[in-house]
C-alpha cells in the first residue's frame, strides 16, 4: 500500500536534544496519536513532518517525495494543496468574519465551502460574525473547518481540541475521522486526551528522546 508519510531517523535539538532516530509511517485511512509531556518536542516533530521545519537529522517523504530535498516552491505547493495543519493556537484573520476566513482557504486550495461541515461543527449560525466576536471554542472550530475546506490528504493537528468541551471535541474529531476514512486520507494528532488517542489507529509516546509505540 502506498504511504502518505514516511519519516526516517529524525533527530532535532534546540537548547537540549529533543529526539533522536524517530521513524514513522502513515498510511491511507490511518490516524496516529502522539502523546507526551509538555516540552518533549511534540510540536517540533509535527512541524518537521508537516513541511514547516527541516529536521537536523533524517528525512521526511510525503506522497513519495522527499519534502526537504524539494525547492521551497514545490514544498509550498504540497503544503497548500495536500496538507492541512491545525495549530495549537489558531491563526485566523482577526478583522474578517468566520465565513471570510474559510473562503480564503477555499480560494487558495481551489475548493468550495462545505456548508454541512459548518453545520456539523456548530458554527453555521455564527459564520457572519467577526473572529473577535467568537468564543475561543468557536474560533477553534472555525480554524479546523478552514483546514478541512482545503480537503487535505493529510491532516496534522496539534492539540486541536484544547479549547473545546469533551463532547464538542469528540464531535469535531469524529468528523475528521469520517473524512480520512472516506477520502483515504491520514491524520497525525498531538493530544493530551487519552480517550481521543484511543480512537486513533496507532498511538505513540514521545519520551526520553524516543517515539515509543503504546
Ligand atoms: N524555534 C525554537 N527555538 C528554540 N527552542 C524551541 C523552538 N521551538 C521549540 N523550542 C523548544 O523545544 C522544546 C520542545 O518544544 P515543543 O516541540 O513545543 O514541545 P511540546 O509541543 O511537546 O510541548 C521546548 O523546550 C521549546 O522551548
Ligand atoms: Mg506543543
Amino acid at each position: 500500500m502506498e504511504r502518505l508519510l514516511q519519516a526516517r531517523h529524525l533527530g532535532h535539538a534546540f537548547d537540549y536534544p529533543l529526539f533522536n532516530n524517530v521513524s514513522l509511517d502513515l498510511f491511507p485511512q490511518e490516524s496516529i496519536a502522539v502523546l507526551g509531556v509538555s516540552g518533549s518536542g511534540k510540536s517540533t516533530l509535527l512541524h518537521i513532518l508537516s513541511t514547516l521545519l527541516p529536521p537536523q537529522k533524517g528525512s521526511v517523504e510525503l506522497f513519495g517525495q522527499d519534502i526537504y530535498a524539494l525547492s521551497e516552491e514545490e514544498r509550498l505547493k504540497i503544503r497548500r494543496h495536500k496538507v492541512g495543519i491545525v495549530f495549537q493556537s489558531h491563526y485566523l484573520f482577526k478583522g474578517f468574519s468566520a465565513q471570510e476566513n474559510i473562503e480564503v482557504a477555499a480560494l487558495l486550495a481551489k475548493t468550495s465551502i462545505d456548508t454541512q461541515l459548518l453545520e456539523a461543527f456548530g458554527i453555521e449560525h455564527v459564520r457572519h460574525k467577526r473572529v473577535t466576536q467568537l468564543s475561543g471554542g468557536e474560533q477553534q472550530r472555525v480554524s479546523i473547518a478552514r483546514v478541512m475546506t482545503k480537503r487535505p490528504k493529510i491532516i496534522f493537528a496539534d492539540e486541536p481540541t484544547g479549547n473545546l468541551d469533551r463532547e464538542t471535541a469528540h464531535e469535531v474529531m469524529g468528523k475528521i475521522f469520517e473524512y480520512i476514512e472516506r477520502e483515504r486520507g491520514g491524520l497525525l494528532l498531538v493530544t493530551h486526551d487519552e480517550k481521543l488517542a484511543g480512537k486513533c489507529s496507532k498511538r505513540f509516546l514521545l519520551e526520553g528522546r524516543r517515539l515509543k509505540p503504546l
